[in-house]
């Protein structure tokens, strides 16, 4: 089984024996009987492991081509407890314009633990690395200019200096990128986007290939116990099974929607990794599939954008991303808004910058909405 889109059906399951069962049982439990004194079935306690949620823990684990996944609460959970590697002293280099949350949990809460980070300036990684240094973590696409980071190169550049590399492949999923083949170390994902695929869970995941890591993760999710629940496993392993049918429509749209906004008279600037135009197309095409599904652009300045947002009638204003149905977002007031606004300024995230995550509608119906808003919009 070797394939990408035979393992999202048949990957990481367990059969249930007792009744066969073609969908991993939801096991609500948060015991398990044991036989006798220190003997046991191979699950004690939920915080610890359930089949359920081991099931899921194998199927990202496959499909990242990694040795261990591992599903928590939320995409949040899982990059906290990824950052609980870390200790006083430490310092994690980023890259500009990751998720605002990420951002967030690192300036607000890891800073009062002692561990820094300092954001990569002008994408210069090598210069921003300290003695201190522990790991570097990128997105790529990066959150909401999508922004390309060439993963092979960070890397081998963590890697010279003894890091770890953090990769959170949100925007792309393993079907469109595999970090590990790339050199990183620990993959991470808000499976809340595109592998929940449906708009209707909170998840997050972490894939490591190296045993050390492995079993330091495990430890750290058993400790911090920011699991996944049984339900939620579920759902998402029902989710990544259409994965691939999913991310090709979602693709597909995402191109032509970007092919018109692109020659579009009211647009300013589009941002989208599948345009040849787009600065980082090159390095993006030597590490993923395509472009992914998510685009941003501005307005001219004779256009009301507040207009824009409330004259959509099929794309809704929402946060988030990912799902089967077209999303907007205003980054600056929504998903970024954690960003200290001068920070903002300076990586770009202008307040006329608008955010689409195309979903699987009809494409001429997404262009036709962009459009009549366009229309309504004009000053
Ligand atoms: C790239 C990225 N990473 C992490 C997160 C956080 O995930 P969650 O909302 O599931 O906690 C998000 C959420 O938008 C995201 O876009």
């Amino acid at each position: 089984m070797t394939n990408f889109e035979t393992i999202l059906i048949h990957g990481g399951k367990s059969i249930d024996e007792k009744t066969g069962a073609v969908n991993v049982p939801i096991y609500q439990t948060s015991t398990f009987k044991q036989d006798e004194l220190g003997k046991h079935k191979g699950y004690e306690y939920s915080r610890t492991g359930n089949p359920t949620r081991e099931a899921l823990e194998n199927l990202i684990a496959q499909l990242e081509n990694g040795k261990y996944g591992f599903a928590f609460a939320s995409g949040l959970a899982a990059i906290t407890t990824v950052l609980a590697l870390f200790k006083s002293g430490d310092n994690i280099v980023i890259s500009n314009n990751v998720y605002g949350g990420t951002f967030r949990l690192l300036n607000q809460v890891f800073n009062n633990f002692g561990i820094t980070f300092t954001v990569a300036e002008n994408d210069d990684y090598e210069k921003s690395i300290t003695t201190n240094t522990k790991a570097i973590l990128i997105e790529s696409p990066a959150n909401p200019l999508l922004t390309i980071t060439d993963i092979k190169t960070i890397s081998d550049i963590a890697h010279k200096h003894n890091l770890l590399s953090i990769v959170d492949n949100t925007f792309m999923t393993p079907y469109l990128q595999r970090p590990l083949d790339l050199g990183a170390d620990i993959v991470i994902h808000s499976a809340t986007k595109y592998l929940g695929g449906h708009c209707d869970l909170i998840a997050g995941l972490v894939v490591v290939k190296d045993q050390e890591l492995v079993e330091r993760i495990a430890f750290l999710q058993n400790s911090i116990g920011a699991i996944l629940e049984p339900f939620d496993s579920f759902l998402l392993i029902r989710g990544i099974k259409t994965l691939a049918v999913r991310m090709d429509r979602i693709t597909e749209n995402a191109l032509f929607t970007a092919k018109y906004l692109q020659n579009h008279k009211a647009v300013k600037n589009i941002y989208y990794p599948g345009l040849k135009v787009s600065k980082g197309y090159e390095i993006n095409l030597k590490q993923a599939k395509n472009g992914g599904g998510m685009i941003s652009f501005e307005l001219r300045e004779n256009y009301d954008i507040k207009k824009f947002f409330s004259s959509l009638e099929l794309i809704m204003l929402a946060e988030s991303l990912g799902g089967v149905e077209s999303l907007v977002c205003h980054p600056s007031t929504m998903t970024h808004a954690s960003i200290p606004a001068d920070i903002r300024k300076k990586i770009g995230i202008t307040e006329g910058l608008i955010r689409l995550s195309i979903g699987i509608e009809n494409k001429e119906d997404i262009i036709n909405d962009l459009e009549q808003a366009i229309r309504k919009t004009e000053i």
